[in-house]
This record gives C-alpha cells, sequence and structure tokens, in this order.
C-alpha cells in the first residue's frame, strides 16, 4: 500500500489576531495566538495535515502569502483576516487565486456583533465558512478541509 502523501495546510492570521488572549475573552477567548496554532496543529496532524502558521498586521504581507501558497501548490489553508474579512478587496481577488480549498474561520460570531461585521468580501472565494465556534471552529474546518481535499484527489 502506498505511503499516505503528507498534506500541508497553511494558518493564516491577519490584523490584531498577534493580540490573542490580550484582546476581550469574552469575544474572542483566552487562548494566545501562540497557543492557538499550537491546538490547530495538534488537531491538523490528525486530518494528516503539516499546519504551517503565518500572522502578519500588514495587509500586502498577508496577500503575498496567499500569493506564495498559489505558487507553492499548498493543499489547504485556514484564514482569519481579521477585521480585513469586511473590506479587503485585495484579499478577494488573491484569494481567486487560490486553487487549493481555503477556510475563512471567525472565533467571535460575525453575524450577531455590530452591523459592519456582518459581511465578508471574501465569503464568495472561500469553500468552508465557520464563525462563533472559538478555537473548535478550526476543528471542524480542518475536518472539512480533510475532507475537500481527499474528494478532488479522487477526482
Ligand atoms: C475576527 C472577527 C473580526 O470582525 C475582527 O475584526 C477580528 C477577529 C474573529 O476571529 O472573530 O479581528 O475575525
Amino acid at each position: 500500500m502506498a505511503a499516505r502523501a503528507v498534506k500541508t495546510l497553511w494558518l493564516l492570521h491577519g490584523v490584531n489576531l498577534d493580540m490573542l488572549g490580550r484582546r476581550d475573552p469574552a469575544v474572542y477567548g483566552t487562548m494566545t495566538l501562540a497557543e492557538l496554532e499550537a491546538y490547530v496543529a495538534r488537531h491538523g496532524e490528525t486530518y494528516g495535515f503539516t499546519v504551517r502558521s503565518f500572522q502578519t498586521n500588514h495587509e500586502g504581507e498577508f496577500v503575498e502569502k496567499l500569493h506564495q501558497i498559489v505558487i507553492d501548490a499548498a493543499d489547504a489553508a485556514i484564514i482569519n483576516p481579521g477585521a480585513w474579512t469586511h473590506y479587503s478587496y485585495a484579499l478577494h481577488d488573491a484569494l481567486e487565486l487560490v486553487e487549493a480549498p481555503v477556510a475563512e474561520v471567525h472565533l467571535s460570531d460575525i453575524d450577531q456583533r455590530e452591523e459592519w461585521r456582518r459581511t465578508s468580501v471574501i465569503a464568495d472565494v472561500v469553500d468552508v465558512r465557520v464563525r462563533g465556534k472559538g478555537a473548535a471552529g478550526y476543528v471542524e474546518a480542518l475536518e472539512k478541509l480533510a475532507g475537500l481535499v481527499e474528494e478532488r484527489r479522487r477526482a
């Protein structure tokens, strides 16, 4: 039997998410970004993903990381772009280039907060959307992405 190929999944966090642990715990939980990244990496392994993590407060760097994902033909990505979700058409256009399945994850339920958070300008260019489930939402995204990667391999 052939060895199961290792799949690479990028976990990208955008603006202000480096401050997890200090941001309102009632909204974002108590985990720091480092703890969240370790949690996702650990769960990722159970779905056969090697998780690589990246965070930036600079929109252009986030876009360039998405370009790198295209060039490297990574297998999947989970992104939480923070506030860029709500207005960055640059992210929308970069995501159009990504062939690998992408999940948009938000710790908080953006549909139950301020009006301006209810818009996601990237919703139509991602494959999976999870919101309001805290860290567990990332595990839900991993599971769904693993299924999509498998489906595409079989196709
Ligand atoms: C967030 C929700 C965004 O509205 C906010 O700007 C963030 C975090 C979330 O994970 O709940 O920075 O993406």
